[in-house]
C-alpha cells in the first residue's frame, strides 16, 4: 500500500500519520489568558528535539470552525508556557482538558486541577505532573492555517520520588507515562524490554 500525499485530503493524511506515528507523547500545555485565567490543553504532535538549548514544539491546529486555539492565542501574546507531562492518574483529566472550552474558563480551575507557581516564567505548572517545562518561545513557523511552536526549556521540574538525585536517572518502576495512539486512544507503558547495549554503541 503506498500513497502520494496529494492523493489525499489532509484529513487523510492525518489518519495515515497519526495511525502509524505512535505512541506519541503528550505535551500538556498551560498558558495564561489576557484575564489571568489559566489555560490546560493536550498537544501530542510533540517532542523535545537538542538539549542545547532545550528545545521542544508542538503543533497547533485550527479548531474545525477555523478559530486558533486558547493556547496559541495565549503564547502569542505572552511569549511562555509550560509543558506538564502525564501519567496514568491524570491521563483521564489530560483527555478532558482536551475539550472546546471557552477562553473564560480555565481547564485546570473547572476540573479540579491543583495549579503551583513556576520558578522562572508567569504561566503555573499543574501540582501534580511528574515533570514539567517551564518555556520561552524560541520560535514559531507557520505552515498553512497551523503553527509549529517551538519552546526553549528554561526550567525544569521533576516530581521529588521519581528522581534519583545521584545517579541522574528516573525512578523507572514508579513513573507511569501514557502514550497517545490515535482518535481517543491511550497507551500504559509499564510492559518494557531491555536490551543489551549494542556492540561499540556510544551512550
Ligand atoms: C491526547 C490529545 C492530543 C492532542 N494533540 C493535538 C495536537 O497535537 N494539535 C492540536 O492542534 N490539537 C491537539 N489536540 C486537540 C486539542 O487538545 C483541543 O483542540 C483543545 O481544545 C485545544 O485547547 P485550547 O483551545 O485551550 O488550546 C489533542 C487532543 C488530545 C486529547
Amino acid at each position: 500500500m503506498e500513497y502520494s500525499p496529494d492523493d489525499l485530503a489532509p484529513r487523510e493524511r492525518y489518519k495515515v500519520l497519526a495511525s502509524f506515528v505512535l505512541p506519541r507523547p503528550i505535551a500538556w500545555v498551560t498558558t495564561i489568558g489576557p484575564t489571568g485565567v489559566v489555560n490546560a490543553a493536550p498537544y501530542s504532535f510533540f517532542n523535545v528535539f537538542c538539549e542545547d538549548p532545550p528545545i521542544c514544539m508542538f503543533a497547533a491546529n485550527r479548531t474545525p470552525d477555523g478559530r486558533e486555539k486558547d493556547t496559541l492565542i495565549n503564547i502569542r501574546r505572552t511569549g511562555e508556557f509550560v509543558v506538564n507531562l502525564t501519567d496514568e492518574p491524570l491521563a483521564r483529566a489530560m483527555h478532558e482538558s482536551s475539550g472546546d472550552f471557552p477562553p473564560e474558563i480555565g481547564e485546570p480551575d473547572y476540573l479540579g486541577l491543583k495549579l503551583e507557581p513556576s520558578t522562572k516564567i508567569a504561566v503555573p505548572r499543574l501540582a501534580d505532573t511528574p515533570w514539567a517545562m517551564e518555556c520561552k518561545v524560541w520560535k514559531m513557523i507557520a505552515v498553512d492555517h497551523r503553527e509549529l511552536i517551538m519552546g526553549e526549556g528554561i526550567n525544569f521540574y521533576i516530581r521529588d520520588d521519581l528522581w534519583d538525585r545521584e545517579a541522574m536517572r528516573v525512578h523507572m518502576e514508579r513513573y507511569h507515562p501514557i502514550g497517545r495512539m490515535f482518535a481517543d486512544r491511550y497507551c500504559r507503558t509499564d510492559d518494557r524490554l531491555v536490551f543489551p547495549a549494542a556492540e561499540g554503541a556510544k551512550a
